[in-house]
């Protein structure tokens, strides 16, 4: 099992024990990272992972910051597959692109490589109810992996979040409670109810749940024979995909096992797009938004929490860059996504595809670049609500030939 030796600020690397209540840093209020010590893999090498038969986030378990075997919960996440995208090859000017499929995680979406170690920790904890503020996708997480260990779940989600993922919540038993707000205003009332609860959070204040998605790197590594990817492309909202993938990464070469480091991108939607916005500037912290219209809904976030500002020193350490898609540019990656690669994803799930090809245009993925996109979402969790059915025809064949115009 992985190690946790304290917690510490990723800004002013400040360590405290893992106590703290809060778990914000005391001087600069930036979220806590957890350390994992990983001094005992050095003498292992790769071959002692590489040669698990477990395909989920845990066979990487001495990576991950809970120590008990006995608290893992878990619905067999993570092992997704990386699938090369061949049929769009002219599209991304000859690069080698891969996608990373997590639309096929147990409830549809990344965020169960978070909630399955948010939700472990709790039961290390003892704790009993668990919460959650959330566009929608991490809200059915979130309340899968409570169901899964007999917790209850409390989550809160916007009124506008799409009725597939508040039914998926619902199914699983958890409270939910929408909010006449966008995302940034229920996370304000969601602070409240915590401290007036005192539940166990997780949202991205919880250093544990953050960990999860380290589990990107090594098995982006691993699936890709030891190479690592010039790029990897990641649809971002609070950042904490994008930043953890590149702990993973840099864990790994940490460890000697890889000899190099990929650039990181962050993909957002035009109509929502702080980090975008940031880099360019030059800023060192992200300010917050006014969030726009965008079919991206899961990544409809103006002002995201300090993990944001993880992915951001992600972004400038790696080279990497961020991209901000139209709303046209997002459709055509959800209709290439599905119609050319056969992965049915949600608008903000394929923004990483059409951040590859964006790039591709501008020059920065070049022939024979090794690149992963994620795909983070599955397209039925959002599906078209504008979208007419073919009228039903009697069970005649001549009718199946009119309704075909095969005749
Ligand atoms: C489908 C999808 N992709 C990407 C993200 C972005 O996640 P992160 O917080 O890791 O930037 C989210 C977050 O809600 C999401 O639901």
């Amino acid at each position: 099992m992985g190690k946790v030796t304290g917690l510490r600020c990723p800004k002013c690397m400040q360590r405290y024990p893992v106590e703290i209540e809060g778990r914000l840093c005391e001087r600069c209020h930036y979220i806590l990272e957890v350390e994992v010590d990983l001094s005992s893999l050095h003498g292992k090498g790769p071959d002692y992972f590489l040669n698990r038969a477990e395909r989920s986030i845990w066979r990487w378990r001495e990576f991950l910051p809970i120590e008990k075997a006995e608290a893992i919960v878990t619905l067999g996440e993570g092992g997704t597959p990386l699938l090369p995208v061949e049929r769009l090859r002219r599209d991304v000017r000859g690069a080698e692109v891969y996608l990373k499929n997590d639309t096929v995680l147990p409830t549809g979406s990344l965020k169960d490589r978070s909630n399955a170690v948010a939700i472990s920790r709790a039961i290390e904890e003892g704790r009993t109810v668990v919460a959650v503020a959330s566009t929608g996708n991490a809200a059915a997480s979130v309340a899968a992996y409570a169901a899964r260990a007999g917790l209850q779940a409390v989550v809160f989600v916007p009124e506008a979040t799409a009725s597939g993922k508040v039914a998926q919540a619902t199914a699983y038993g958890a409270r939910i409670v929408r909010v006449q707000a966008d995302f940034d205003g229920t996370v304000r009332v969601y602070g409240k109810a915590l401290k007036a609860f005192g539940w166990y959070s997780c949202d991205s204040s919880n250093p544990w749940r953050n960990e999860g998605k380290k589990s990107y790197a090594y098995e982006i590594w691993a699936d890709l024979g030891g190479r690592v990817p010039d790029w990897v492309i990641h649809p971002t909202a609070g950042g904490v995909g994008a930043a953890a993938c590149w702990k993973g990464f840099n864990e790994l070469y940490r460890l000697g096992w890889i000899n190099r480091l990929p650039r990181i991108a962050v993909a957002q939607p035009a109509a929502c797009a702080p980090l975008v916005r940031a880099l360019e500037a030059g800023w060192d912290e992200i300010r917050p938004v006014e969030a726009q219209q965008t079919i991206a809904e899961s990544i409809k976030v103006g002002s995201p929490s300090t993990m944001a500002w993880c992915a951001l020193r992600a972004v400038r350490e790696s080279g990497g860059t961020a991209v901000a898609l139209s709303e046209s540019e997002i459709e055509r990656s959800q209709v290439l996504a599905a119609r050319e690669t056969g992965i049915f994803a949600e608008p903000a799930g394929a923004v990483s595809l059409g951040a590859a090809i964006r790039l591709a245009e501008e020059g920065l993925l070049r022939p024979g670049h090794l690149v992963v996109a994620v795909i983070t979402g599955h397209g039925l969790k959002q599906p078209r609500t504008d979208l007419a059915l073919p009228p039903a025809i009697p069970p005649d064949l001549r009718m199946v030939e009119r309704a075909l115009q095969v005749r």
